[in-house]
């Protein structure tokens, strides 16, 4: 199975230009699963709700949305890709979004549980629950993904619920601005048995005064953590790896010690 990440600049503010550079690269190499990162619609540094107002759309039949399904259908691939999504079902409700969006026109949902200092100014939090969908292909049978985004990582509960769930790959689309999480995601795809994508952007925003400046860097992990790939700070790039999804699937760390059934819950106490 062909799986990787899509590393660039969105412009703020500039939906169609984003959506020709993602067309542009995408269709330079084959994939079965490619990961965008957060908010590749718009950018992220949005200063005013008007401005979300503005670039946000529904996931049913917004532009960024539309051209992703129409991608997916051309290349039979998957992608997942955060974007600013206009709630279908309240549209004075926005949510930082993930898609998955799928080769026969159908598409799965995640919305940001855990927003990032000043998202929560302007982005409802999620109200999905993490859940995994099973995507089919000719060259890889079948696989399970599950989708969270950018500060997730910090909730090791996030990455957990969706490997006990099945996830196999996780999908990571992000907006980093601290150094810590392409290191910490070795820790999630180890600790989880599972593959790990997290797109990064790369550049800065600027907005009325306000700069914010991204780490690049996206990063793919094999369950026993193995960098699968490394992207730089600073360079738009697609990169694409083979993995066998199956690997996630065992989860015996060696003859003694399974990832899952060791858990002795009876000892925690979390919430
Ligand atoms: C982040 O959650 N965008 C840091």
């Amino acid at each position: 199975m062909k799986i990787g990440f899509l590393q660039f600049k969105p412009e703020f503010g500039k939906v169609k230009e984003n959506i020709s550079k993602i067309e542009n690269m995408v269709f330079e190499k084959d994939f079965d699963l490619l990961v965008l990162p957060e908010l590749s619609n718009s950018g992220y540094l949005f200063v005013s709700k008007e401005e979300l107002e503005e670039y946000s759309e529904r996931a049913s039949d917004g532009i960024f949305c539309s051209s992703l399904l129409k991608i997916c259908s051309q290349k039979k691939c998957y992608i997942a890709a955060g974007f600013c999504e206009r709630a279908e079902e309240d549209e004075t409700l926005y949510y930082n979004s993930s898609i998955l969006a799928c080769p026969e026109s159908r598409y799965s949902l995640y919305r940001k549980i855990h927003l990032f200092y000043e998202e929560s100014n302007f982005f409802t939090p999620g109200n999905l629950k993490y859940k995994v969908e099973k995507i089919t292909g000719e060259r890889f049978g079948e696989a399970y993904v599950g989708m969270m985004i950018c500060l997730d990582w910090l909730f090791p509960e996030a990455a957990r619920t969706l490997a006990l769930q099945g996830a196999q790959i996780i999908a990571h689309p992000s907006n980093l601005v601290m150094p810590y999480c392409q290191k910490a995601m070795y820790a999630r795809a180890v600790e989880n048995g599972v593959f790990t994508i997290t797109a990064n952007r790369i550049g800065e925003d600027v907005n009325h005064g306000k700069e914010v400046t991204f780490t690049g860097e996206s990063v793919m992990l094999n369950p026993r953590g193995k960098y699968l790939a490394r992207g730089t700070k600073d360079t738009e790039e697609l990169i694409i790896v083979d993995i066998n999804p199956a690997d996630a699937d065992d989860k015996f760390i060696n003859e003694y010690n399974h990832l899952f059934n060791d858990r002795r819950k009876d000892f925690y106490s979390i919430n």
